[in-house]
């Protein structure tokens, strides 16, 4: 496939093609059908006139050319590994332009700190990523940036817009979700969250910006720009990477947002490496089959969990009510329920490690999205930063474990889940 070509004859490709050649042309690689690994710090320029002409347009001193391409650099700038896997993941989520990171905080933190000024407000989504939530109540507020909380779930907007305009809206620039949140799957209305940032900016000149972590269910299942999202984050080191072997981010969004970002990118060097670029676009070429599959596992364990005697609560898109305004927002914004399950047991946090201690297939770990099923404790482990009081208002609560399920054969997982459950007595 040569480069850059989404379509063919007026027909559309799909993601799923365009992850095994957009971006990569192997006549450039001695006819290598994969990319090969770019493990180089600095590229040679071809002339002293065409390194001035990249660096004037790395360093936005000039406007590039209809058609030209920024040339390669220096790997803090850019790399064929991260511009191939940029530019599949962009057309996954049908946007302009990705920016690959060191991991999922580097893309987050890199990306607000970008768009983010001392004066402004963000109002988030709860509960959000440990790492998150402690980039928000103890980094952020030190640029001079105030964050505000509101409860996810289908009226969160109602509530962003009380929060902006209890806080001024002419201060609020960015809205941001995490949907579904990690861990208790709630989620946001996308559509709705747009909506609200197109009325507060009103004639201002200064855009109010969304951004939403699409970690759990993207890029197979939700694609966020399509409800008129600006920033679409992800933890790459879940389903992007898929196999628990890298640490990674990535922001998509439109061209020039991205490039915004992209010089942050650079000056704080929070890029992530050629080898990780690598290894991504091993795992894109995979991430629907396995991102279905892993789901096909987890709608199967949900509705054992929710059978269970000793589980109190199941928190899994699948098992919302039908006719709730849940189940209706998720039916309207995401085309597959993923596979992180959150289910509470009888007996608080004791009876949480106990069952923890007693998986023997299933792995006590944090982290998600690989190919291995994995089980955690939120309160005590990935969202232990959070005050326990806030967690329990949103649903994390004592007994809650967090479940991401793998690819292993349901029949053993199936047996795994009931023998530890089976420990309660
Ligand atoms: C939803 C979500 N966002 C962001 C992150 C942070 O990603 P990373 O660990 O790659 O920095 C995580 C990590 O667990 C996460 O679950």
């Amino acid at each position: 496939m040569t480069k850059n070509r989404h379509s063919r004859d007026g027909h559309e490709l799909n993601p799923e093609t365009l992850a095994l050649g957009l971006g990569y042309d192997p006549a450039l690689s001695q006819g290598s059908v994969k990319p090969p690994v770019f493990l180089t710090s600095t590229f040679q320029f071809e002339s002293a006139a065409a390194g001035k002409r990249f660096f004037e347009v790395a360093y936005g001193l000039r406007t590039p050319d209809p058609g030209e391409q920024q040339g390669l650099i220096y790997s803090r700038l850019n790399n064929p590994n991260l511009q191939i896997f940029e530019e599949r993941l962009a057309a996954w989520d049908r946007t302009e332009k990705g920016a690959a990171f060191a991991s999922g905080m580097a893309a987050i933190t890199t990306s607000l700190l970008a768009l983010l000024s001392a004066g402004d407000v963000l109002i988030s989504s709860a509960p959000v990523y440990g790492g998150t939530h402690f980039f928000f109540e103890n980094m952020l507020p030190g640029f001079g940036v105030e964050v505000v909380q509101v409860p996810a779930g289908p009226d969160c907007v109602d509530r962003m817009r009380e929060a902006a305009a209890r806080v001024g809206a002419e201060r609020v620039r960015m809205l941001y979700a995490e949907s579904p949140a990690n861990p208790s799957n709630a989620m946001v209305d996308l559509a709705a969250m747009s909506a609200l940032a197109r009325e507060l900016t009103g004639d201002r000149e200064r855009p109010v910006l969304t951004a939403v972590d699409n970690t759990f269910l993207g890029p197979v299942f939700q694609r966020p720009a399509d409800f008129g999202v600006d920033l679409v984050l992800y933890s790459a080191t879940k389903f992007l990477g898929g196999h628990s072997d890298l640490v990674a981010g990535v922001v998509t969004g439109r061209a020039a947002l991205v490039d915004a970002i992209g010089v942050y990118r650079t000056i704080l060097g929070t890029m992530a490496n050629p080898f990780t670029g690598w290894l991504l676009l091993r795992s894109l070429e995979t991430v629907s089959v396995r991102m279905r599959r892993q789901a096909k596992n987890a709608r199967a364990l949900a509705t054992l969990l929710a059978d269970h005697p000793k589980v109190t609560r199941v928190l899994y898109p699948t098992l919302l009510t039908p006719g709730s305004p849940e189940h209706a927002l998720w039916k309207r914004q995401c085309t597959g329920p993923g596979s992180l399950i959150a289910f509470e047991v009888e007996g608080g946090e004791a009876a949480a490690q106990v069952v923890l201690d007693a998986f023997e297939i299933c792995r006590l770990a944090v982290s998600l999205g690989g190919t291995e099923t994995l089980v955690e404790h939120p309160m005590s482990m990935t969202h232990a930063d959070v005050p326990p009081a806030d967690l329990e208002a949103h649903g994390v609560t004592p007994g809650l474990i967090r479940m991401s399920v793998g690819l292993e054969h349901l029949s053993d997982l199936k047996r795994d889940l009931r023998q530890a459950l089976d420990v309660l007595g």
